[in-house]
Formats: C-alpha cells, structure tokens, sequence
C-alpha cells in the first residue's frame, strides 16, 4: 500500500478501517492521549496524520515528520496544531466545522437553562435524600430565561445557532464580535456594553492569541451579579482563576462551564466546589449522530489529502 497514515487518539474501528482500504495504518488504542515521544516517534515516514484536540501538533513534530502532506483534526477546533508552521511545510490542515454547530448551540443553551433553574442542584439534592420538605414558596430560586438579555461573544456559526434558539424565548440578543454580522437579527455591541447588560454572557469564540484569557478578572468585573458566565468554546478563552474569584466574590449569579484551561479537571478542582456552577466534560458535540458525521469529514479530509484531492473543509 502506497500510503501511512497515523492516528494519535483513540478513534472509531469502522472508520479506521474505511482508511485502511488506502492506507497502512498506525494507530493509538487508549483513552488517554499519546506522549509526545511516541507521536514523534511514529509519525517520521507517515503521508496523513489523524489527530484531535488532546494531540499538540508543534513543531517539533511537524518538523520529525519528512512525508506528512495532510493533517485532518477531528474537531472544529485547530488551536492544537501549529497552522502557521504547518501550512509553511506545504501541509494541507482538514478540520469539521458546521456538522456540529447545532449539537454545540443545544449544549450551550441546556447549560444555561440548567444554571439558571438550578436543574442540576435539583437533581443532586433529590439524590442525596435532601428532598424533605414539601413545595415551599422560596425553595430552590432561580432567575427566569424567557424575555432576558443574551450577550453572545462570537458570531460565527455556533453564535447564530445559539440566537436562532434564543429568539424562541423572547430573548433580546446583543452580540459582539470583530465585524458586526447583516444575517443576524441582533444588536452589534461593544465587549463592555455586552458583558454590563446581558443576563447571560455566552462565549463562542475559538481560542487564538487575540482571544486568550478574552474573559479576564477586569471583564467578570463588569458583569451583573444577577447574570450568568456561559462557556463552550474553550477553556483558555476565559482567564479560570478569575471566574473563580468571580464566584467566590458573588460578582456573577453564576456559571455554566463546558471547557477547561486543562482538561480532564479532577474533582478537586475549585469549580467543583460551586452550587451555582454547572460542569459538563467537554461535550459540546458529543452526540452519535455528530460524531459520525465529524468522523466521515474528518476521514474525507484525511484521505483527500493522501490523494491530492480539495479537502472537504480545510484550515
Ligand atoms: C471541537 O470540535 O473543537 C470541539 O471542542 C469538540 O467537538
């Protein structure tokens, strides 16, 4: 077989075995991500990498690989991969926007209805046989939804599938992001004027070196203690020690956290400590249907590449 391919997490058999009908196939079998070492060390003679967001695609690495013509990520995200470098080697980089838009936006508005209304507390304190007092007029409070204000930082793709579901619960959306958008039905805002009026500060941009801790200590300062922080983009876009001094200080109601500056996070971490804090383990589009269909774009990206083809979406 002409072809190498290495695929540095542990991915889907049968589509694993869809590349093999091209390629010879090198891949890692654990859950947990590979070390440096064993990437560098069997990435040297391979045409296509498969990585995702857990592999650190540096130099380093792209310089131990001497054939490597295609990188596809299996994610929309690509913060993990040097492009600039990358693209410098004449190596085409595949990633898997718009098939999980919808799955993320269903994600980010679950997470804000279930801060706001407390779902998970609700949940927690039923099991824990906590229950025990009949339906009382100031039981379990939390903050309404429908008619509230919605910052959105980021209009991309997954912004606008956030507002389009926002606009069913009356929402008045304010956004803000480089350009003001014309195919949104919402109010183009300054960062601060977002951050001072929205009840809900949803963060969807991707984390690059403009967009890095965006959402620091001096910016939670400006937001409502009756509002709530809403994050599933990136961890590292929102500074984490000063959300949790956020909390700790109560300048917000609360928070809804999907991503984190390092993950996995363990149960000792201080978010965890939070009532008003709902964590998800980076799930945004984790649902059968979106992930097969990642897989299918990211395999097709993958194999584009090897044979010279267009990538379906490319970097
Ligand atoms: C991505 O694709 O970048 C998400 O974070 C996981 O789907």
């Amino acid at each position: 077989m002409s072809f190498k391919v290495l695929i540095t997490f542990k991915f889907f058999q049968n589509w694993i075995e869809k590349i093999k009908e091209h390629a010879e196939v090198i891949t890692w079998n654990e859950e947990r991500a590979p070390d440096k070492k064993w990437i560098i060390d069997n990435i040297k003679d391979v045409d296509g990498l498969l990585c995702t967001l857990i592999n650190k695609i540096d130099k380093e690495i792209i310089d131990s690989a001497k054939k490597l013509k295609v990188i596809s990520t299996y994610s929309v995200g690509y913060d993990h991969i040097d492009v600039k470098y990358a693209k410098s080697k004449n190596i085409k980089i595949g990633y898997t926007p718009e098939v999980l838009t919808e799955t993320t936006a269903d994600l980010i508005f679950g997470l804000l209805l279930a801060v706001s209304r407390r779902i998970v507390e609700g949940d927690k304190l039923i099991r824990e046989g906590k229950w025990n007092i009949p339906w009382q007029p100031d039981f379990l409070l939390g903050y309404d939804v429908y008619g509230k204000t919605l910052g959105i930082i980021g209009m991309g793709r997954i912004g606008k599938a956030v507002a389009r579901r926002a606009k069913g619960f009356n929402m008045r959306i304010i956004y803000n992001s480089r350009t003001p958008k014309n195919d949104v039905e919402a109010e183009f805002v300054t960062l601060d004027q977002l951050l001072k009026e929205a009840d809900f500060v949803v963060v969807t941009v991707d984390l690059n070196e403009s967009t890095y801790h965006l959402i620091n200590e001096e910016r939670l300062r400006l937001m409502k203690p009756t509002s709530f922080l809403i994050n599933a983009s990136r961890g590292k876009v929102v500074d984490e020690n000063a959300l949790i001094k956020a909390l700790k200080e109560k300048w917000i109601a609360g928070a809804a956290v999907d991503v984190f500056e390092n993950e996995p996070i363990s149960s000792n971490h201080p978010l965890v400590r939070f009532n008003n804090v709902v964590l998800t383990p980076h799930i945004g589009s984790a649902t059968i249907e979106t992930r097969n269909k990642m897989a299918e774009i990211a395999v097709n990206n993958l194999l584009n590449g090897l044979l010279g083809k267009k990538l379906i979406y490319e970097v």
